[in-house]
C-alpha cells in the first residue's frame, strides 16, 4: 500500500498522556492510533517494562504504525469496540489505561480519495475501514427518506433533515450519487442558507451525519467505554478526547453514571447505604485546550478531554 504524506498533529498533547499514564510499567491501550501522535507521547512516558497496544480500523493508519520500531509497541487492525475480544486473543485480560481520540484524522479528511470532505471532489466513500462495510454512496443509494431523515437529525442535528433527504432521494432517481461534489451540490441547492451559519457549508451537518452512520461511530464509542471499564485495573485511567457535542455527551453521561451508579436506581427502592452500588470510576475531570494550543492548532478548538480513574468495584455484567 502506498502511504500518502498526510500529517496529524495530536491535540491536548501534554494533558492526555499526563492524565493517562500513572504507572510507567503498565499496559496501555491507544484505541485510535491515527498517525501515532499520542502513541509516541505515551511511549515516552512508559518504562522499558511498559507496553502500548494500539488499535485503528483504518488500514492506512495500521500501515503507518509500522514506522514505530519499539518492542514495547504493537498495533491491531480492528474497531476499538472489539478491544476486549482482540486483547483476549493475545492473552491480555487487564490494562492500566485506555486512551481514545475519537473521530477522523487529518490524513483521512485531507485525502480526496477517502470521500470525507465536501471541500474536495472524490468518491463518496467515508469508511474509516476501507477494507470492509458499506460506503456512503452505497448507503445513500439504498436508504429510504425516513431513514435518511433520522440520520441527518440524530447525527447531524440538521434542522432541514427531511428536506435534504427528499432532495437526495429525488436526485438519485435521476442519477446515482457517487461523488462528494455531487452530494454537496444537491444539498447546497436544496437547503436554505442558515443566517447564523453563513461561514459553514450547507452540507457540513449532512456529511457529518453520513460519516457517523457509515462508521457506526456512536455505537462504537458506547461499546468501547464499556469494554474499557471492564478491562481497567483499579487505579487505571480511561481518557477520551471528543470533538463534538454528540460524542462528548456520551462520554460525560458514561462517567456520570459510572461515578454515581446509584443515580440510575429508583429512589423509592428501600436500599440501605451498604446496598448502594459502589462507584466504578472516581475523580472524573474535564480538560479543554489552552488558548495557546487553539491558536497553534485550530483543529484543537472544539476538543474536550474527559478522564476518570477506575475503582476496585467489579464491573457490572449488564454494563453502566
Ligand atoms: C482523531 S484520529 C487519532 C489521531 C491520533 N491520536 C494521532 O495523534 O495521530 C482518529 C483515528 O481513530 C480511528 N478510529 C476512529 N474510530 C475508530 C474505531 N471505532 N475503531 C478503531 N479506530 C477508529 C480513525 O481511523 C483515525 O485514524
Amino acid at each position: 500500500m502506498q502511504l500518502k504524506e498526510f500529517k496529524h498533529q495530536p491535540v491536548l498533547a501534554k494533558e492526555s498522556p499526563d492524565a493517562l499514564v500513572t504507572q510507567p510499567d503498565g499496559v496501555y491501550i491507544d484505541g485510535t492510533f491515527g498517525r501515532g501522535g499520542h502513541s509516541r507521547l505515551i511511549l515516552e512516558k512508559l518504562s522499558s517494562k511498559g507496553r502500548l497496544i494500539a488499535f485503528d480500523r483504518d488500514p492506512q493508519a495500521v500501515e503507518a504504525a509500522r514506522e514505530i520500531a519499539d518492542e514495547r509497541f504493537s498495533i491491531i487492525h480492528a474497531p476499538f469496540a472489539q478491544m476486549k475480544e482482540e486483547l483476549a486473543k493475545i492473552g491480555v485480560e487487564r490494562v492500566d489505561g485506555v486512551f481514545l481520540d475519537i473521530g477522523v484524522s487529518s490524513p483521512q479528511i485531507d485525502d480526496p480519495e477517502r470521500g470525507f470532505s465536501f471541500r474536495f471532489d472524490g468518491p463518496l466513500d467515508m469508511r474509516m475501514d476501507t477494507s470492509s462495510g458499506q460506503t456512503a454512496a452505497e448507503w445513500i443509494a439504498k436508504a429510504d427518506v425516513g431513514e435518511m431523515t433520522r440520520v441527518f437529525k440524530e447525527y447531524g442535528e440538521e434542522k432541514f433533515a427531511t428536506k435534504a433527504a427528499r432532495a437526495i432521494a429525488a436526485a438519485r432517481d435521476a442519477k446515482p450519487i457517487e461523488t462528494t461534489k455531487q452530494l454537496a451540490d444537491i444539498i447546497a441547492q436544496a437547503l436554505p442558507r442558515n443566517k447564523k451559519d453563513l461561514g459553514q457549508h450547507p452540507a457540513t451537518r449532512i456529511f457529518q451525519a453520513i460519516r457517523i452512520q457509515v462508521n457506526q461511530e456512536l455505537t462504537q464509542l458506547r461499546e468501547a467505554l464499556e469494554a474499557a471499564g471492564s478491562l481497567l485495573n483499579p487505579e487505571g485511567v480511561l481518557a477520551v478526547i471528543s470533538f463534538h457535542s454528540l460524542e462528548d455527551r456520551i462520554v460525560k453521561r458514561f462517567f456520570e453514571a459510572a461515578h454515581n451508579p446509584a443515580s440510575k436506581l429508583d429512589p423509592r427502592l428501600p436500599l440501605l447505604p451498604e446496598q448502594m452500588p459502589a462507584p466504578l470510576f472516581e475523580r472524573p475531570k474535564r480538560v479543554l485546550p489552552s488558548k495557546e494550543e487553539c491558536e497553534e492548532n485550530p483543529r484543537t478548538r472544539s476538543s474536550v478531554l474527559r478522564f476518570a480513574v477506575r475503582t476496585e468495584a467489579p464491573w457490572p455484567e449488564g454494563g453502566v
